[in-house]
């Protein structure tokens, strides 16, 4: 039987999140209550009556449409909805790669990628995100030595998890021009859209600039419902065709309450509004985490430009996974270690939630931070 390695980051959090007093690792917001999303007026008698009967596979046409018209010259076709935008990760790639097929996957990056590439294909060959005059840059020859003969898609994450760093419009064209070369696909992972810290528009999406590509997305993240585990895919209908033979034999449909619920959130209006407040949220948060590690002058840090985490690279003689696992045993606080991501000595900081809340988890980590690096001091 095939080997499948664990997807670490999801088990780590997975076994923790709901024990520990303070939960950091979070990567959205506050997430919304259906109360929240349509308003004091609502009918909540329609939620009621709702049959709980099977729901088209591919999601109902109304979803499939409000979701299009985020996407330039995207036709409800184009869309399939799934559970979450893991399930949309994992049926692009089976859909995508062949036992001889090799996936050009970007570091760092939410890893299921790294996990399903050797599954389904042959293999994965990484290209990178580096830190550069101030913000995380693309490594162009990286990418290019990742793209070979047999590569058959490039996988990314735009907005990138955990740096929250966007490509800029050159380095999205120089991915377009690295597989058009190689005749691969582009799986773009865009979970993050939509929670840009400085502007009202939305990042930039890769559909529409490329014929081989897969968005792949949901309205856990920007949207704020991760526990309504609605994801989806937006793809040529020859891709979309291919999803749904595989999504026959995972979930066969999305869930009939979710549908309806995703219906509603992408309407444009409502759509507006729910990114307004996750943007005001992540805007109102991320200065205080930032005042935060501006008091660790040893951290290094690069602004995120989408998304509830942070990501802090640090300069202490410990691996980030046994950091991160003495501050969840001592401090009963949840982080995410660098090396879950394919980074080495940092932490990925989730700022979405109730900033109060944050910042006590915070000045608990201080605790076991100041003793790791008393210790390194006297050590040395
Ligand atoms: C980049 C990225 N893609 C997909 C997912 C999974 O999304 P979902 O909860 O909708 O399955 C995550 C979750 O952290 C993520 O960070």
């Amino acid at each position: 039987m095939a080997h499948v390695d664990a997807f670490e980051m999801e088990r780590y959090q997975s076994l923790y999140w709901h024990l520990v007093d303070y939960d950091l690792s979070e990567s959205g917001v506050t997430p919304l209550t259906i109360r929240e999303l349509l308003g004091p007026d609502a009918d909540a008698e329609f939620f009621l009556q709702q049959a709980l009967g099977y729901p088209l596979s591919e999601g109902s046409y109304e979803t499939r449409a409000n979701i299009a018209q985020w996407y330039p010259e995207c036709a409800p076709e184009n869309v399939t909805l799934m559970n979450g935008g893991s399930e949309a990760n994992l049926l692009a790639l089976w859909s995508l790669l062949g036992p001889r097929d090799r996936l050009a996957f970007m570091l760092p990056n939410y890893c299921q990628g790294l996990g399903l590439g050797p599954f389904f294909g042959d293999g994965v060959d990484t290209f990178k995100l580096k830190p550069r005059d101030g913000r995380w840059s693309l490594d162009l020859e990286g990418l290019d030595r990742a793209a070979g003969k047999r590569t058959s898609v490039i996988m990314l994450c735009n907005p990138n998890n955990p740096t929250g760093a966007v490509l800029t419009d050159a380095e999205m064209q120089a991915v377009i021009d690295v597989a058009t070369r190689a005749g691969a696909w582009i799986v773009a992972d865009e979970i993050y859209r939509g929670a840009e810290l400085e502007t009202d528009v939305a990042s930039p999406t890769f559909w529409g600039r490329y014929d081989k590509v897969i968005v792949t997305s949901g309205l856990s993240k920007a949207f704020a419902m991760p526990g309504l585990r609605v994801g989806w895919a937006v793809a040529p209908e020859d891709a979309i065709a291919k999803i749904w033979t595989r999504h026959d034999y995972t979930t066969l449909t999305p869930g009939i309450v979710g549908d309806r619920i995703a219906g509603i959130t992408m309407r444009p209006d409502v759509r507006e509004t729910v990114l307004g407040r996750t943007r005001s949220i992540v805007r109102a948060n991320l200065p205080r985490l930032e005042g935060w590690i501006e008091a660790h002058p040893s951290f290094r840090y690069v602004r995120p430009v989408a998304g509830a985490i942070a990501y802090v690279g640090y300069d202490l003689p410990v691996r980030s996974p046994a950091l991160v696992e003495r501050i969840r045993t001592e401090q009963s606080v949840l982080l995410v270690p660098g090396a879950m991501f394919g980074l080495k000595k940092g932490i990925r900081f989730g700022f979405g939630y109730d900033i109060e809340y944050t910042m006590k988890g915070l000045a608990r980590v201080d605790d076991t931070l100041a003793d790791v690096s008393s210790t390194a001091t006297h050590g040395a």
